[in-house]
Protein backbone atom coordinates (compact mmCIF):
# COMPACT_ATOMS: atom_id res chain seq x y z
CA UNK A 1 0.00 0.00 0.00
CA UNK A 2 1.43 3.68 -0.96
CA UNK A 3 1.70 5.98 2.01
CA UNK A 4 1.84 9.99 1.79
CA UNK A 5 5.10 11.24 2.87
CA UNK A 6 3.23 13.08 6.16
CA UNK A 7 4.49 10.44 8.75
CA UNK A 8 7.83 9.90 6.86
CA UNK A 9 8.96 13.40 7.16
CA UNK A 10 7.65 14.52 10.24
CA UNK A 11 9.61 11.69 11.57
CA UNK A 12 12.71 12.46 9.57
CA UNK A 13 12.64 16.51 10.70
CA UNK A 14 11.93 15.18 14.30
CA UNK A 15 15.28 12.73 14.05
CA UNK A 16 17.70 14.90 12.12
CA UNK A 17 17.82 12.50 8.81
CA UNK A 18 15.86 12.92 5.33
CA UNK A 19 14.32 10.43 3.52
CA UNK A 20 15.51 9.87 -0.17
CA UNK A 21 13.15 11.01 -2.88
CA UNK A 22 14.21 9.11 -5.74
CA UNK A 23 13.18 9.88 -9.24
CA UNK A 24 11.89 6.53 -11.15
CA UNK A 25 12.26 6.43 -15.09
CA UNK A 26 11.32 3.05 -15.89
CA UNK A 27 10.54 -0.26 -14.65
CA UNK A 28 14.89 -1.00 -13.81
CA UNK A 29 15.09 2.05 -11.89
CA UNK A 30 11.71 1.10 -9.76
CA UNK A 31 13.00 -2.34 -8.99
CA UNK A 32 16.17 -0.66 -8.06
CA UNK A 33 14.57 1.92 -5.77
CA UNK A 34 12.38 -0.54 -3.63
CA UNK A 35 14.60 -3.74 -3.70
CA UNK A 36 17.69 -0.93 -2.40
CA UNK A 37 15.19 0.63 0.12
CA UNK A 38 13.63 -2.65 1.85
CA UNK A 39 17.35 -4.19 1.52
CA UNK A 40 18.66 -1.35 3.85
CA UNK A 41 15.37 -1.10 5.78
CA UNK A 42 14.75 2.80 4.83
CA UNK A 43 11.41 4.36 3.94
CA UNK A 44 11.45 5.62 0.15
CA UNK A 45 10.05 8.18 -1.87
CA UNK A 46 9.35 7.46 -5.85
CA UNK A 47 9.30 10.59 -7.74
CA UNK A 48 7.80 10.94 -11.07
CA UNK A 49 8.35 14.02 -12.87
CA UNK A 50 5.46 15.03 -15.68
CA UNK A 51 7.99 14.04 -18.16
CA UNK A 52 8.73 10.62 -16.61
CA UNK A 53 4.98 9.81 -16.67
CA UNK A 54 4.49 10.22 -20.00
CA UNK A 55 7.50 8.40 -20.88
CA UNK A 56 6.10 4.98 -18.82
CA UNK A 57 2.63 5.39 -20.56
CA UNK A 58 1.00 7.81 -18.24
CA UNK A 59 0.94 8.15 -14.65
CA UNK A 60 -1.79 5.16 -14.31
CA UNK A 61 0.66 3.06 -15.26
CA UNK A 62 3.14 4.56 -13.17
CA UNK A 63 0.85 3.90 -10.12
CA UNK A 64 -0.42 0.39 -11.18
CA UNK A 65 3.32 -0.56 -12.20
CA UNK A 66 4.68 0.59 -8.73
CA UNK A 67 1.50 -1.09 -6.06
CA UNK A 68 2.05 -4.07 -8.06
CA UNK A 69 5.87 -4.33 -7.29
CA UNK A 70 5.51 -3.23 -4.11
CA UNK A 71 3.26 -6.12 -3.69
CA UNK A 72 5.12 -9.04 -6.25
CA UNK A 73 8.52 -8.12 -4.38
CA UNK A 74 6.87 -8.35 -0.60
CA UNK A 75 7.83 -4.75 0.01
CA UNK A 76 7.48 -3.77 3.56
CA UNK A 77 8.97 -0.60 3.90
CA UNK A 78 6.71 2.68 3.42
CA UNK A 79 6.75 3.73 0.35
CA UNK A 80 4.89 7.08 -1.01
CA UNK A 81 4.41 7.58 -5.00
CA UNK A 82 4.85 11.55 -5.77
CA UNK A 83 4.38 13.38 -8.69
CA UNK A 84 7.81 15.75 -8.74
CA UNK A 85 7.16 19.17 -10.22
CA UNK A 86 3.24 18.64 -11.02
CA UNK A 87 1.60 21.56 -12.93
CA UNK A 88 -2.11 22.21 -11.37
CA UNK A 89 -3.44 19.92 -14.31
CA UNK A 90 -0.76 17.14 -13.77
CA UNK A 91 -1.40 17.29 -9.78
CA UNK A 92 -5.37 16.44 -10.73
CA UNK A 93 -4.17 13.64 -12.58
CA UNK A 94 -2.27 11.95 -9.74
CA UNK A 95 -5.00 12.60 -7.96
CA UNK A 96 -7.01 10.22 -9.55
CA UNK A 97 -4.43 8.19 -10.92
CA UNK A 98 -3.92 6.77 -7.81
CA UNK A 99 -0.41 8.07 -6.34
CA UNK A 100 -0.16 8.75 -2.66
CA UNK A 101 1.45 12.25 -2.85
CA UNK A 102 1.72 15.45 -5.02
CA UNK A 103 4.35 18.51 -5.64
CA UNK A 104 2.48 21.75 -7.12
CA UNK A 105 4.81 23.87 -8.61
CA UNK A 106 3.37 26.96 -8.82
CA UNK A 107 6.39 28.97 -8.83
CA UNK A 108 5.57 30.11 -12.39
CA UNK A 109 2.18 31.66 -11.12
CA UNK A 110 1.98 34.96 -10.20
CA UNK A 111 1.89 34.34 -6.16
CA UNK A 112 -2.09 34.97 -5.71
CA UNK A 113 -2.88 32.25 -7.81
CA UNK A 114 -0.22 30.25 -7.00
CA UNK A 115 -2.07 30.39 -3.38
CA UNK A 116 -5.58 29.61 -4.80
CA UNK A 117 -4.63 26.73 -6.84
CA UNK A 118 -2.64 25.40 -3.67
CA UNK A 119 -5.33 26.00 -1.37
CA UNK A 120 -7.87 23.51 -3.95
CA UNK A 121 -5.31 20.76 -4.28
CA UNK A 122 -4.87 20.75 -0.19
CA UNK A 123 -8.17 20.43 0.52
CA UNK A 124 -8.30 18.10 -2.18
CA UNK A 125 -5.22 15.85 -1.29
CA UNK A 126 -6.27 15.28 2.47
CA UNK A 127 -9.32 14.34 1.68
CA UNK A 128 -7.80 11.73 -0.07
CA UNK A 129 -5.42 11.16 2.84
CA UNK A 130 -2.69 11.88 0.09
CA UNK A 131 0.49 14.66 1.40
CA UNK A 132 1.45 17.70 -1.00
CA UNK A 133 4.65 19.64 -1.02
CA UNK A 134 4.66 23.16 -2.66
CA UNK A 135 7.38 25.33 -3.77
CA UNK A 136 8.48 28.62 -3.18
CA UNK A 137 10.91 30.10 -5.50
CA UNK A 138 12.42 28.63 -8.13
CA UNK A 139 14.86 25.84 -8.16
CA UNK A 140 17.62 26.78 -10.93
CA UNK A 141 18.95 23.91 -13.85
CA UNK A 142 17.08 21.76 -15.98
CA UNK A 143 14.39 19.50 -14.91
CA UNK A 144 12.41 18.51 -18.22
CA UNK A 145 13.50 21.34 -20.51
CA UNK A 146 13.13 24.40 -18.13
CA UNK A 147 16.45 26.20 -16.99
CA UNK A 148 15.88 28.49 -14.10
CA UNK A 149 18.20 30.22 -12.12
CA UNK A 150 19.71 29.02 -8.94
CA UNK A 151 17.19 31.33 -6.75
CA UNK A 152 16.85 32.05 -2.88
CA UNK A 153 12.95 31.71 -1.51
CA UNK A 154 11.86 34.53 0.70
CA UNK A 155 11.25 33.63 3.97
CA UNK A 156 7.97 35.80 4.57
CA UNK A 157 6.17 34.09 1.62
CA UNK A 158 7.35 30.65 3.00
CA UNK A 159 5.11 30.79 5.87
CA UNK A 160 2.75 32.38 3.98
CA UNK A 161 2.43 28.94 1.68
CA UNK A 162 3.54 26.74 4.85
CA UNK A 163 0.33 28.27 6.52
CA UNK A 164 -2.22 27.15 3.77
CA UNK A 165 -1.44 23.35 5.42
CA UNK A 166 0.99 21.71 3.07
CA UNK A 167 2.88 18.76 4.13
CA UNK A 168 6.23 19.86 3.16
CA UNK A 169 7.93 22.76 1.49
CA UNK A 170 10.43 23.10 -1.16
CA UNK A 171 12.05 26.24 -0.93
CA UNK A 172 15.11 27.30 -3.00
CA UNK A 173 18.29 27.78 -1.23
CA UNK A 174 20.85 28.51 -4.24
CA UNK A 175 20.15 24.93 -5.03
CA UNK A 176 20.34 23.58 -8.61
CA UNK A 177 18.77 20.21 -10.23
CA UNK A 178 21.69 18.75 -12.83
CA UNK A 179 25.17 19.08 -12.63
CA UNK A 180 26.27 21.91 -10.62
CA UNK A 181 28.58 24.36 -12.18
CA UNK A 182 32.27 24.44 -11.14
CA UNK A 183 31.52 28.18 -10.30
CA UNK A 184 28.87 27.51 -7.67
CA UNK A 185 28.51 29.47 -4.96
CA UNK A 186 26.77 26.34 -2.44
CA UNK A 187 23.84 26.82 -0.31
CA UNK A 188 22.46 29.55 1.27
CA UNK A 189 22.50 28.08 5.00
CA UNK A 190 21.87 32.08 6.14
CA UNK A 191 18.36 31.28 3.74
CA UNK A 192 18.12 27.99 5.08
CA UNK A 193 18.03 29.31 8.62
CA UNK A 194 15.87 32.53 8.16
CA UNK A 195 13.21 29.71 6.61
CA UNK A 196 13.34 27.69 9.39
CA UNK A 197 12.52 30.26 11.88
CA UNK A 198 9.27 31.21 9.96
CA UNK A 199 8.07 28.07 9.42
CA UNK A 200 9.27 25.87 12.58
CA UNK A 201 8.84 22.61 12.31
CA UNK A 202 7.54 22.10 8.86
CA UNK A 203 9.38 19.56 7.09
CA UNK A 204 11.83 21.25 4.27
CA UNK A 205 12.71 19.24 0.80
CA UNK A 206 16.48 20.11 -0.86
CA UNK A 207 15.57 19.30 -4.63
CA UNK A 208 18.97 19.08 -7.02
CA UNK A 209 20.41 16.61 -4.49
CA UNK A 210 23.22 14.97 -7.06
CA UNK A 211 26.76 16.31 -6.34
CA UNK A 212 25.75 18.51 -3.31
CA UNK A 213 29.29 18.04 -0.52
CA UNK A 214 28.26 15.99 2.03
CA UNK A 215 29.08 18.60 4.52
CA UNK A 216 26.50 20.87 2.94
CA UNK A 217 23.93 17.77 2.86
CA UNK A 218 24.62 17.24 6.78
CA UNK A 219 23.96 20.96 7.29
CA UNK A 220 21.11 21.33 5.69
CA UNK A 221 19.43 17.96 7.37
CA UNK A 222 20.41 19.76 10.50
CA UNK A 223 18.59 23.13 9.58
CA UNK A 224 14.97 20.90 9.16
CA UNK A 225 15.64 19.40 5.84
CA UNK A 226 13.78 16.13 6.03
CA UNK A 227 13.47 14.83 2.26
CA UNK A 228 16.26 15.02 -0.59
CA UNK A 229 15.72 14.75 -4.36
CA UNK A 230 17.96 12.72 -6.15
CA UNK A 231 17.91 11.44 -9.96
CA UNK A 232 21.25 13.08 -12.17
CA UNK A 233 23.20 11.08 -9.81
CA UNK A 234 21.02 7.83 -10.55
CA UNK A 235 21.25 8.43 -14.50
CA UNK A 236 24.56 9.21 -14.34
CA UNK A 237 25.72 6.03 -12.57
CA UNK A 238 22.84 4.35 -14.91
CA UNK A 239 24.99 5.45 -18.04
CA UNK A 240 28.29 4.96 -17.18
CA UNK A 241 28.11 1.33 -16.31
CA UNK A 242 25.87 0.67 -19.35
CA UNK A 243 29.03 2.40 -21.48
CA UNK A 244 31.43 0.62 -19.85
CA UNK A 245 29.62 -2.68 -20.48
CA UNK A 246 29.30 -1.93 -23.98
CA UNK A 247 32.51 -0.57 -24.58
CA UNK A 248 34.50 -3.91 -23.16
CA UNK A 249 32.28 -5.62 -26.17
CA UNK A 250 29.80 -7.62 -23.75
CA UNK A 251 26.91 -6.91 -25.62
CA UNK A 252 28.74 -9.08 -28.44
CA UNK A 253 29.55 -11.88 -25.95
CA UNK A 254 27.17 -15.18 -26.18
CA UNK A 255 23.49 -13.51 -25.26
CA UNK A 256 24.83 -10.07 -23.84
CA UNK A 257 22.69 -7.81 -26.23
CA UNK A 258 19.88 -9.51 -24.07
CA UNK A 259 18.12 -6.41 -22.31
CA UNK A 260 17.81 -8.52 -18.93
CA UNK A 261 21.63 -9.10 -19.18
CA UNK A 262 22.83 -5.17 -21.19
CA UNK A 263 20.47 -3.17 -18.35
CA UNK A 264 22.07 -4.70 -15.47
CA UNK A 265 24.88 -3.00 -14.67
CA UNK A 266 23.04 0.59 -15.10
CA UNK A 267 20.56 -1.48 -12.40
CA UNK A 268 23.29 -1.87 -10.05
CA UNK A 269 24.65 1.02 -9.98
CA UNK A 270 21.18 3.22 -9.37
CA UNK A 271 21.03 0.16 -6.45
CA UNK A 272 24.71 1.70 -5.33
CA UNK A 273 23.55 5.42 -6.07
CA UNK A 274 21.04 4.78 -3.61
CA UNK A 275 22.68 3.17 -0.93
CA UNK A 276 24.96 5.84 -0.88
CA UNK A 277 22.54 8.56 -0.21
CA UNK A 278 20.71 6.66 1.80
CA UNK A 279 24.09 6.36 3.95
CA UNK A 280 24.76 9.98 3.92
CA UNK A 281 20.96 10.79 4.63
CA UNK A 282 20.68 8.78 7.52
CA UNK A 283 17.39 6.93 6.85
CA UNK A 284 19.04 3.83 6.56
CA UNK A 285 17.00 1.71 9.17
CA UNK A 286 14.37 3.85 9.74
CA UNK A 287 11.93 1.66 8.77
CA UNK A 288 12.02 -0.54 11.29
P1 LIG B 1 18.96 16.23 -9.41
O1 LIG B 1 18.64 15.70 -10.77
O2 LIG B 1 19.88 17.39 -9.47
O3 LIG B 1 19.41 15.17 -8.48
O4 LIG B 1 17.60 16.84 -8.82
C1 LIG B 1 16.51 15.99 -8.63
C2 LIG B 1 15.32 16.78 -8.21
O5 LIG B 1 15.40 17.74 -7.49
C3 LIG B 1 14.01 16.32 -8.68
O6 LIG B 1 12.99 17.17 -8.27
Amino acid sequence: MLVPVTEMVKKARAEHYAVAHININNLEWTKAALQTAEELKAPIILGVSEGAGKYMGGFKVVADMVKALEESMGITVPVALHLDHGTYEGAKACIEAGFSSVMFDGSHYPIEENVEKLKELVATCHAKGMSIEAEVGSIGGEEDGVVGQGECADPEECKRIADLGVDILAAGIGNIHGKYPENWAGLSFETLDAIQAKVGDMPLVLHGGSGIPEDMIKKAISLGVAKINVNTECQLAFAAATREYIEAGKDQQGKGYDPRKLLAPGTEAIKATIKEKMELFGCIGKAE
